[in-house]
C-alpha cells in the first residue's frame, strides 16, 4: 500500500533526535513562553531572512493576527477590502473575515494555481488594502508581478505561506534584484502552519509569523498573547494562540533538514514529471521541466483530469492513497453562502473539479513512485 503521506515514517526518520527534545521539554518544567519557543522564532527567523518570528497557534491564527495587528495599528480599517485567490484552503478567507475585512476573490492563472496578477488588478477599489499571494501547493505566486501592483495602489502584501516553506524566489524582487528571497520574506508579512502533514510539520498544531516589521510584530506578538505585553495589562482585545515548547522543540529538530527534503519531492516531482503519460492520458500539469526548482517545494504534486474521480478510484483499487485539494473552492461552502451564493470563478471551479494529488514526501521511494507512475499510465 502506498500512502498518500506516511507521517509515522517521516517522523520516526527523526529518532532518537524527536523524542530526546521531547522529553527535555517535559522534564524542563515549562511549556509556554519558554526558550524552546524562543531558540525556534530566532532559527526560523534566520531562516526565512526576516527580522522577527512570532510561534502561533496554528496557521489560521498567524494569518488573522497579521490582520488583526493592521487593524490596531490604523493600516486596514472595518470592511476593507483584500484580495485573496479563490483556489485555496478556506483558512485564507477566514483569517480576512475575522479582522473584520472583506475578501475580495481573484481567479488564479490556469497555468500556475497561483494568483493571476491581471485579474487582481481589475478587482482594485478605493478600499482595497492587501492582497494575498498564497503559494498554492508549494509553488511561490508571481512575487514580482505582486510587488509591481502594490507598489502601484499602496497595498499591503501578506503571504500565506502555509504550504511553502523553504521555497526560494531566486528572479530578485523589484529594487533587491539578484538577491534570492525565501518564501515569508517576499512581502510585508507572512503567515506559515506547522500543521503535521505541511513540509516543516509539528506534531500537532502550530504556526508562525515572519515579517520585518517591528512594530507589526510587536502587536501581532501582543494580541496572540491575549492583547498583553506585561501580566494582567491589556492593551488589545487579544486572543490566545501560542506555539508551545512540545512543538517548538520538534520545529527545531525538524528544521535542519528541511533543505534536503525539500530537494527530494523536487526528485519525485521530476519522476512524476517525465515518466507519466500526460497527453495519451488526456493528463494536465501545471509543472513544467523548467519549473522543478527551489521556488517550487511540492507540498503537493496536482495533476488534472476531466476524470479525476475515475483516476483517484483506480489509483485507490489499487492500493495507492491520493487527495484531492481542495473538493469544494470556499466560495461554494454552504459556510460562506452568504458572502459569495451566487459568484461564478471558472477558473478556480474547474481547478477543483479537475485536480489530483499524488503521494509525494521525502520518504517515498524511487520504486513506490515509479509504482504510483506504472498504475496511472495504466489507466484507461
Ligand atoms: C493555504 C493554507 N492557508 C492556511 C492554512 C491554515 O493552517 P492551519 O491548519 O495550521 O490553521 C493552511 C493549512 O491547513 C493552508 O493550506
Amino acid at each position: 500500500m502506498i500512502k498518500y503521506l506516511d507521517l509515522q515514517r517521516i517522523n520516526a526518520s527523526f529518532e532518537p533526535e524527536l523524542s530526546d527534545a521531547l522529553l527535555r521539554v517535559s522534564h524542563s518544567g515549562w511549556y509556554l513562553h519558554g526558550e524552546a519557543t524562543a531558540h525556534f522564532e530566532q532559527e526560523f527567523a534566520n531562516y526565512c531572512g526576516t527580522a522577527h518570528c512570532i510561534g502561533t497557534g496554528n496557521g489560521l491564527d498567524a494569518l488573522t493576527l497579521i490582520f488583526l495587528a493592521y487593524r490596531e495599528l490604523g493600516v486596514m480599517n472595518a470592511g476593507d477590502e483584500v484580495i485573496v485567490p479563490a483556489n485555496t484552503y478556506i483558512a485564507t478567507l477566514l483569517s480576512v473575515l475575522r479582522a473584520g475585512l472583506k475578501p475580495v476573490l481573484c481567479e488564479p492563472s490556469p497555468e500556475t494555481c497561483n494568483i493571476c496578477v491581471r485579474h487582481a488588478e481589475t478587482l482594485i477599489t478605493g478600499r482595497t488594502r492587501a492582497i494575498v499571494p498564497v503559494h498554492l501547493y508549494g509553488r511561490l505566486a508571481d512575487m514580482e508581478g505582486v510587488h509591481n501592483l502594490a507598489n502601484r495602489y499602496g497595498l499591503k502584501i501578506i503571504e500565506d505561506a502555509a504550504q511553502a516553506h523553504g521555497a526560494i524566489y531566486d528572479e530578485g524582487l523589484p529594487g533587491k534584484e539578484n538577491q534570492p528571497w525565501r518564501a515569508g520574506n517576499l512581502g510585508d508579512a507572512a503567515a506559515f502552519s506547522f500543521y503535521p502533514a505541511k513540509n516543516l510539520g509539528a506534531l500537532g498544531d502550530g504556526g508562525a509569523i515572519t515579517t520585518h516589521d517591528a512594530e507589526l510584530a510587536a502587536i501581532a506578538r501582543s494580541i496572540a498573547n491575549y492583547g498583553s505585553t506585561e501580566k494582567y495589562i491589556h492593551l488589545y482585545q487579544g486572543v490566545n494562540s501560542r506555539l508551545d515548547e512540545l512543538q517548538a522543540a520538534v520545529l527545531s529538530v525538524k528544521l535542519p533538514r528541511l533543505n534536503k527534503d525539500n530537494a527530494r519531492r523536487r526528485e519525485i516531482a521530476k519522476l512524476y514529471k517525465e515518466n507519466i503519460h500526460w497527453e495519451h492520458l488526456n493528463l494536465r500539469s501545471t509543472v513544467h521541466a523548467g519549473d522543478i526548482n527551489e521556488a517550487n517545494v511540492f507540498h503537493i504534486f496536482p495533476i488534472f483530469s476531466s476524470r479525476r474521480d475515475e483516476l483517484q478510484r483506480h489509483l485507490a483499487a489499487h492500493n495507492i492513497h491520493t487527495q484531492i485539494h481542495y473538493p469544494i473552492p470556499p466560495h461554494r461552502q454552504e459556510a460562506l453562502r452568504q458572502e459569495y451564493g451566487m459568484q461564478q470563478l471558472p477558473i478556480a471551479e474547474r481547478i477543483h473539479n479537475e485536480e489530483l494529488s499524488l503521494p509525494i514526501s521525502p520518504l517515498l521511494t524511487d520504486e513506490e513512485a515509479g509504482q504510483v507512475i506504472d498504475c496511472i499510465n495504466a489507466f484507461v
